[in-house]
C-alpha cells in the first residue's frame, strides 16, 4: 500500500549559522551499528556499539525533531549506521510521520532489510529514500561489505518501486580499482527503475580506511560515464533541500544523474545540515571533531537548553573545510 505525498510546508522560522547559511536539514542517525561491514566504512572487526541506554530512544526522536522543526529545520534524515537493523524502526517511522505530517522525511539505507519494511516505508510516505548500491556483482558485493548478500537489496529495491516515495536514490561510493569499471552498469540499472544515480568521491574519514591510490577524483568519473549521453549542468537540483550533489542531465533522453564531489570540490558553502549521532550528539561539520552532548537536556525535556545547544552547536560550523588530512571518526557512528 503506498501513502500520499507529504502535505504543503508550513512558513517557519529561520536559523542562520556564522556564515550566514540556513541551516533546515538535519540528518539523525538511529543507531551506530550494522549488519554490513563496507571497505570504506568500517573496519572488519566493527566499531565498538555504544550500550542501549546511551541511545535515544525513539520517544526522544520525536521530542527532540519538535525542538528542531519549531528552530527551522525543514527536512530530516534518517541514517545510521543501518537504520533498518534497530528494532521497531520501520513502525517508528510511520508514527514519526504521523507527528510531522508536513515535515520532509527520508531514510539512507543499504537496502538488505528493505524489503520488509516496505509497506510502512510506504505508509510513511517518505519524501526520499538514498540507497547505497556500490556494486551490481555478487562476488564484489559481498567483498565491498564483507558480508552481504546482493539479493536481499535487489529484492529490497524492488519492493519499494511503485511506491509514492518522493525521490530514490542510489549511492554509489567509486573506488579506483573495485567498482570504477562498474559505473555505466550502476548508472543504467538506476535510470531503468526510475531512480537517480549519485556517484560519491571516497572521503578521507578514517585514515586507517582510505587511500589515495583507491580515490578517483569526480573528473575521472565524468569520463567514465560520458558516453552514456550528451551531458549538460542541471543547475536546479532535483533535491529541494540542496543536497551536496552537483546533477548532470543527457540532453537527448532528459536522464539525471548526481556527483558528490565531497573531496575534490567543496560544497561547503551550500551546505545546509547539522547531524545528530545516535547517542545524542550534535555534529556541525562531517569534518569537524567538536560535538555537543544533548542527551541530558533532551532526557530532562529541557527545550530551551536544547535550542541554546543547537544554537551554539551550528556556530561552530566552519565556514569551509580545509582539514582533508585530518580524518573525523567513522561514518558508521557519525551517521552517513
Ligand atoms: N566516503 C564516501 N561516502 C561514504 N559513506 C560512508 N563512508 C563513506 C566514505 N568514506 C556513505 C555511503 C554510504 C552511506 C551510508 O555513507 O554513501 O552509502
Ligand atoms: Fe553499513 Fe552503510 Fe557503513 Fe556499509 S556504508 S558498513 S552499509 S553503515
Amino acid at each position: 500500500m503506498c501513502a500520499p505525498e507529504p502535505g504543503p510546508k508550513r512558513a517557519l522560522m529561520k536559523i542562520k549559522d556564522a556564515a550566514g547559511r540556513h541551516i533546515d536539514y538535519a540528518r539523525i542517525s538511529v543507531t551506530d551499528r550494522c549488519n554490513y561491514r563496507c571497505l570504506y566504512c568500517m573496519p572488519e572487526s566493527g566499531v565498538e556499539s555504544m550500550p542501549h541506554s546511551g541511545v535515544l530512544r525513539y520517544e526522544e526522536i520525536i521530542w527532540l525533531a519538535g525542538v528542531l522543526v519549531s528552530m527551522g529545520i525543514r527536512h530530516i534524515r534518517f541514517t545510521g549506521g543501518e537504520p533498518l537493523v534497530r528494532k521497531g524502526m520501520p513502525e517508528f517511522l510511520v508514527s514519526f510521520r504521523r507527528e510531522f505530517p508536513d515535515l520532509e522525511i527520508s531514510l539512507t539505507t543499504n537496502a538488505s532489510l528493505l524489503e520488509e519494511a516496505a509497506p510502512s516505508i510506504a505508509l510513511a510516505g517518505l519524501s526520499g529514500l538514498n540507497i547505497s548500491l556500490d556494486t551490481l556483482d555478487a562476488v564484489k558485493f559481498s567483498s565491498i561489505t564483507r558480508r552481504g548478500d546482493i539479493s536481499s537489496v535487489l529484492s529490497g529495491i524492488s519492493a519499494v518501486l511503485g511506491c509514492k516515495i518522493g525521490r530514490i536514490k542510489t549511492n554509489t561510493v567509486v573506488m579506483r580499482g573495485f567498482n570504477d569499471d562498474e559505473l555505466p552498469a550502476l548508472l543504467n540499472f538506476a535510470w531503468e527503475r526510475g531512480i537517480i544515480p549519485r556517484m560519491i568521491e571516497f572521503m578521507p574519514l578514517s585514515e586507517n580506511l582510505w587511500g589515495r591510490d583507491k580515490f578517483m577524483p569526480s573528473r575521472e568519473m565524468l569520463e567514465k560515464t560520458s558516453r552514456l549521453g550528451d551531458w549538460e549542468p542541471v543547475l536546479s537540483a532535483p533535491d529541494p533541500s540542496h543536497g551536496p550533489a552537483r546533477y548532470w542531465r543527457d540532453v537527448r533522453t532528459g536522464r539525471i544523474f548526481g556527483v558528490i564531489e565531497a573531496v575534490s570540490n567543496h560544497f561547503c558553502s551550500a551546505c545546509n545540515r547539522l547531524r545528530i549521532t545516535a547517542s545524542g550528539r550534535m555534529r556541525a561539520c562531517l569534518f569537524n571533531k567538536e560535538e555537543i552532548s544533548l542527551i541530558g537536556m533532551i532526557r530532562e525535556r529541557d527545550r530551551e537548553a536544547v535550542v541554546s545547544a543547537v544554537t551554539s552547536g551550528i556556530n561552530l560550523k566552519p565556514g569551509r573545510w580545509r582539514d582533508l588530512n585530518g580524518g573525523s571518526g567513522d561514518m558508521s557512528v557519525i551517521g552517513g
